[in-house]
C-alpha cells in the first residue's frame, strides 16, 4: 500500500501514526458504527429516494458496514460497501449473514480511490465520516460524483467550522473548510442541497471511550514498549470527541445530483 494511502487510513480512523495500524482492529473491536448515524442514513433515504426493488445503494469506506446493513435491512434494497481494512470487510460479512440480508448486501475490500473508476450509476452513494481519504473537497466531490447517477443522491457525514471559530482550537489535526465553502463547492458541482441534520446529536461518546481504553491496556499489557502509541491513540479519541462537541459542527448532507 502507498505511504500516503497507509497515512490517510490512520488518519481516518484517529490514529495520528500508521504503526498503529495492524492494532486498530483490535482496538475498535467492540464498535460496529464507526463514524456516521446509521438510523439518521436510513432515515434521509427513506424520506428523499423512492426506493424499489431496483435501488442501489453504494458506501464508500464502509467500515464495518453498520450503515449499509442498517439501509437493507430496513429498506430491502441491494447495498455495496467498499473498505480497505480487511478485518472490517469480514465483520460486514458476518454481520449481514447474522441479519439475513447478505443476499442484499457485496462487501469488497479495496481502496475506495480505485473504487471510483469501476462503481457507475448508483442511486444513492454514502461517504461517510472518511475524511480526505479521496483527496481535497473539490477531488473527493469529483471522484464521488462518477459513481452518482444523474438525479441521484449523494450522503455525506462532514464536519466544518463554524463561523468566527478558528482552527487553533482544534485538537485533531486535520483541516476543514466552513459551510460557506461547502456549499459553493456542492453550487459548483451541480449539487442540490436537500436536507442537512446534525450529525453527532445524542451520540454517546463516553461508552466508545471506555471500550477503546479498556483495549489499549489489554495491549499495553501485552507490547508495553509499544504503551506510548496505545495512550497517544485513547488521547486522539477523546481529542476528536472534543472538537465534535465544542469546535466544529457535524453535519450529514444529503445532495442530489443535478
Ligand atoms: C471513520 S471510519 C467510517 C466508517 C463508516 N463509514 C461508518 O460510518 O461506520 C473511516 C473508514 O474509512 C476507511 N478507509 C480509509 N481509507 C480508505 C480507502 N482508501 N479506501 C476505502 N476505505 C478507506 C477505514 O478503513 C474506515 O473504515
Amino acid at each position: 500500500m502507498k505511504k500516503e494511502t497507509e497515512e490517510k487510513l490512520a488518519c481516518s480512523l484517529t490514529a495520528e501514526t500508521t504503526e498503529l495500524l495492524p492494532f486498530l482492529p483490535y482496538l475498535l473491536q467492540d464498535l460496529w458504527e464507526l463514524g456516521s448515524s446509521p438510523k439518521e442514513m436510513v432515515g434521509l433515504i427513506e424520506k428523499h429516494l423512492p426506493v424499489s426493488q431496483e435501488t442501489r445503494i453504494l458506501d464508500l469506506a464502509c467500515g464495518k458496514g453498520a450503515v449499509s446493513i442498517n439501509i437493507a435491512a430496513s429498506l430491502n434494497v441491494s447495498v455495496c460497501g467498499v473498505d480497505l481494512m480487511p478485518e472490517f470487510i469480514e465483520c460486514a460479512n458476518q454481520k449481514a449473514k447474522e441479519l439475513k440480508v447478505d443476499s442484499l448486501c457485496r462487501f469488497l475490500c479495496g481502496d475506495a480511490n480505485e473504487a471510483v473508476n469501476t462503481e457507475r450509476n448508483y442511486d444513492g452513494v454514502i461517504f461517510g465520516g472518511a475524511g480526505n481519504i479521496l483527496g481535497s473537497p473539490q477531488e473527493t466531490l469529483s471522484k464521488l460524483l462518477k459513481t452518482v447517477k444523474p438525479g441521484g443522491y449523494l450522503l455525506m457525514d462532514e464536519a466544518y467550522l463554524p463561523d468566527g471559530s478558528g482552527s487553533e482550537e482544534i485538537k485533531f489535526k486535520y483541516e476543514y473548510l466552513t459551510r460557506e465553502q461547502w456549499m459553493r463547492l456542492f453550487e459548483d458541482n451541480g449539487l442540490r442541497l436537500v436536507e442537512e441534520l446534525p450529525s453527532t446529536e445524542g451520540y454517546d461518546f463516553d461508552s466508545d471511550n471506555k471500550a477503546i481504553a479498556l483495549r489499549a491496556d489489554e495491549l499495553i499489557a501485552k507490547h508495553p514498549e509499544k504503551r506510548a502509541i496505545f495512550e497517544g491513540y485513547v488521547r486522539s479519541q477523546l481529542n476528536e470527541c472534543e472538537d465534535l462537541e465544542n469546535n466544529v459542527a457535524a453535519v450529514t448532507w444529503m445532495l442530489q445530483r443535478l
